[in-house]
């Protein structure tokens, strides 16, 4: 970041000395205002719920211009990631900086794969849940268990250790997810094979049993493929910043990257895609697209608590580009499996025109999200929509590590550590019980 040829001063009106503050830009986007002196300067805080108007951190990995729906990972548009790169391609580019040239890419390619197996006791921790636990209660404990198996990569202020956890989550976490999978299903767990490709090899320990050979359809790999690059990374969201902030007291990754994984489920955020199929389960059952405008008049209504789930977005004010990609994924699957009409996919395009020609959404500048559009193709692919979020993780994990490594390795880091505005009693006396 540099130093803006600007400054902000803050004065105050009951006649205290004014403060003048640094600005510093970035590569692109909103300049910020240093406020880090602030309280030592003046004895106040910002105050900033939800963090509307706050940068915590810089970072050079994701950049998102919310009016102009535009998504850049490392710079590149995600648009041309999704359709010219794999996702380990990606993962390789969040990671360090850059796309894989060919060695590079074998290289890495071969690393992940080799670290795909997860250790042998990980099933005893299944079995100490209920076959229909939620996947991401089930999720949210196998990846924070991880941590009691690699004590040899814990530290995470050493960057061999950051290296080879970041390799061994993402190589493992399509491990856990089909496990998840296999558990709910009662069918057997798939071991890895070497052979196939990351996302192929998810798709064979997802789908496959031990009864027959199981050859994964190469339309719908590219798909889920594809699923993986849209979620990889979103800048600061809620579960990132959990992320950064539950790394920042110098706890391993594995638990910093569990507690994103709980934050994810959230229904405002990750858990979003399960939520929107669910509403469009309802919407149909209901009577399909000729209710669509009583659904929408009950969104409307807030005292309804209904919302439309998949849309809208703290950022994006345009349309999410990830939710015009899983559209074109969703016609290419649903085509590929002989469901053009399929009525879920009808609804949904249905209910997106009539929220994107009501002055409710549009002045609320409401649009698609990732989530509108995922649940249908994960539904079209056979993912059970229980597991679509754990889906997210799994693919959220890369961005996830990269976002935790460059703040430990940024050396102006240290634990965060929000402050308050106090509303609660003013200092008072314990009276004796008799006295209450
Ligand atoms: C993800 O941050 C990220 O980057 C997240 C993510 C990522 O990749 O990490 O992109 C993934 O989480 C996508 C978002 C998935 N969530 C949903 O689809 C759930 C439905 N969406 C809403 O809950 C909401 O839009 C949020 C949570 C996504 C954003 O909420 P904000 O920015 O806090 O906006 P808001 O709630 O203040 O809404 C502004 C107005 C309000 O109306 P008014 O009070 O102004 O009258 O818009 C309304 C809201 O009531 N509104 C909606 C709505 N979303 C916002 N009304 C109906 N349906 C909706 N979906």
């Amino acid at each position: 970041m540099k130093l803006a040829d600007n400054k902000a001063t803050l004065s105050f009106t009951n006649g205290g000395p004014s403060v003048e503050l640094p600005v510093y830009s970035g590569t692109v986007g909103p300049d910020v205002i240093d406020i880090r002196k602030l309280y030592a300067q003046t004895g106040m805080f910002t105050y900033d719920p939800g963090f509307l108007s706050t940068a915590a951190c810089q970072s050079s990995i994701t950049y998102i211009d919310g009016d102009k729906g535009e998504l850049l990972y490392r710079g590149y548009p995600i648009e041309q990631l999704a359709t010219q790169c794999d996702f380990l391609d990606t993962c390789h580019l969040l990671l360090y900086g850059e796309l894989p040239d060919a060695k590079a890419k074998e290289e890495f390619d071969r690393r992940v794969t080799m670290h795909t197996m997860v250790n042998e006791q990980m099933q005893f921790f299944l079995r100490g849940f209920r076959r229909d636990a939620h996947p991401m209660a089930v999720m949210t404990g196998l990846v924070g268990a991880l941590s009691a198996f690699y004590h040899d990569s814990t530290d995470i202020n050493n960057p061999e250790h950051r290296e080879i956890s970041a390799i061994r989550l993402i190589a493992k976490m399509p491990t856990l997810v089909a496990m998840a999978y296999k558990y709910s299903m009662g069918q057997p767990y798939i071991y890895p094979k070497n052979s196939e490709s990351y996302t192929g090899n998810f798709m064979r320990m997802m789908f496959a049993t031990p009864c027959e050979e199981y050859e994964p359809n190469e339309v719908l790999v590219r798909a889920m493929d594809r699923i993986f690059i849209l979620h990889a990374d979103h800048e600061q969201n809620a579960s990132t910043s959990t992320v950064r902030l539950c790394g920042s007291s110098g706890t391993n990754p594995f638990a910093a990257i569990a507690a994103g994984v709980a934050c994810l489920w959230g229904p405002a955020h990750g858990g979003a895609n399960e939520a929107a199929l669910n509403m469009l389960h309802d919407i149909q059952r209901n009577g399909g697209v000729e209710k669509i405008g009583e659904f929408i008049k009950q969104v409307k209504d807030k005292n309804s608590g209904v919302k439309l789930m998949g849309f809208g977005h703290r950022v994006y004010k345009n349309y999410d580009p990830r939710a015009k990609l899983m559209q074109e994924t969703c016609r290419e699957v649903l085509g590929e499996l002989g469901l053009q009409n399929d009525p879920l996919f009808k609804l949904a395009m249905a209910l997106e025109k009539i929220a994107l020609e009501d002055e409710y959404f549009v002045s609320r500048k409401l649009y698609p999200n990732v989530d509108f559009y995922s649940g249908i193709v994960q539904r079209a692919i056979g993912i059970p929509v229980s597991l679509f979020t754990a889906i997210f993780a799994l693919a959220r994990t890369v961005g996830w590590i990269a976002q935790l490594n460059e703040m430990i390795s940024d050396s102006e880091y240290k634990i965060g550590r929000p402050r308050q505005l106090y509303s609660g009693s003013a200092k008072r006396d314990v009276q004796p019980i008799g006295q209450r």
